[in-house]
């Protein structure tokens, strides 16, 4: 039994990746699932039913694409009460801050740190039992900088920023809010990162892959997908209580150099 049980968790940006690995964990803790993606209802049917047949949660999908002001505004006005909100929508753009198209880094900057914002509020001004936990997917770019991806390292600053002023604002309540800031995770969104890469550089997939990982995480592996839905499971349960305001990096070891 886990305190969360029958309660409801939004999952922003968990029709692949990380949102997905954090769904399907939690939905195996019996607690029912607000999800969204970019992909139609129709291409996540089938994936979601299996979750439902094997764990017997109720899941909800909405199709929303953040970048329309409009289309978030109405999902936000419908969400149904939930105990736990993990922001962790996101996508990539990578360009010189000289060359970087204003129009990307409006979209990167909403999508990581306004729709959060946006999420939060909603979330405080829900009436709430606590306990209650938000969780921040940020990134070691919430830590540190690379080259060439300025729109994403700002806003998962901000994010970082963002998460300490909502831990002090609900300090004692039963709210806690974290980051978890991840380095290189296989994903569709890393996948794409190595795959322009190995393009770039005139090299195979495999070893694109090897050289990323060589630059930025000492252990040379990623992190899985279930590590960062192991640290939410745990953020999530009575230990939890009082670790709010931080920043946790799963990152092999990139953030120590
Ligand atoms: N993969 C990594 O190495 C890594 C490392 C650190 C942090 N992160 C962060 O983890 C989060 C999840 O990334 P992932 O690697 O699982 O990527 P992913 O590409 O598998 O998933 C991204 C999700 O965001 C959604 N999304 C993208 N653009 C959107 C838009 N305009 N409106 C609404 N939804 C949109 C997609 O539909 C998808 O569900 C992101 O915030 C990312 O920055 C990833």
């Amino acid at each position: 039994m886990n305190q969360f049980e029958n309660q409801w968790a939004l999952i922003t940006g968990s029709s692949s990746g990380i949102g997905w690995g954090i769904a399907q964990s939690l939905a195996e803790q019996r607690i029912n699932l607000i999800l969204q993606g970019l992909e139609s209802l129709e291409q996540m049917q089938d994936k979601i039913q299996v979750l439902k047949n094997t764990t017997g949660v109720n899941i909800q999908y909405h199709s929303v694409d953040f970048s329309d002001t409009k289309a978030w505004h109405a999902f936000v006005s419908q969400l149904p009460t939930h105990h736990i909100l993990i922001n962790n929508a996101g996508l990539q753009f990578v360009a010189s801050v000289a060359e970087f198209p204003l129009e990307k880094w409006n979209l990167l900057l909403q999508l990581h740190l306004t729709v959060p914002f946006m999420l939060i509020q909603n979330f405080l001004k829900q009436t709430l039992h606590s306990p209650a936990r938000i969780i921040n997917i940020s990134s070691v770019h919430g830590l540190v900088a690379s080259v060439n991806k300025s729109a994403y390292v700002t806003a998962k600053h901000g994010l970082i920023g963002l998460t300490k002023t909502v831990a002090l604002e609900t300090a004692g309540t039963g709210i806690t809010c974290n980051a978890i800031c991840p380095g290189w995770v296989k994903t569709p969104l890393v996948e794409n990162q190595i795959r322009d890469r190995a393009k770039k550089e005139n090299m195979s997939f495999e070893q694109a892959t090897v050289k990323l990982l060589e630059e930025k995480q000492p252990s040379k592996t990623f992190t899985d997908v279930s590590d960062i839905a192991g640290l939410v499971q745990f953020l999530c349960s009575p230990a939890g209580k009082n670790i709010t305001g931080s920043s946790m990096t799963l990152d092999g070891g990139w953030t120590a150099q």
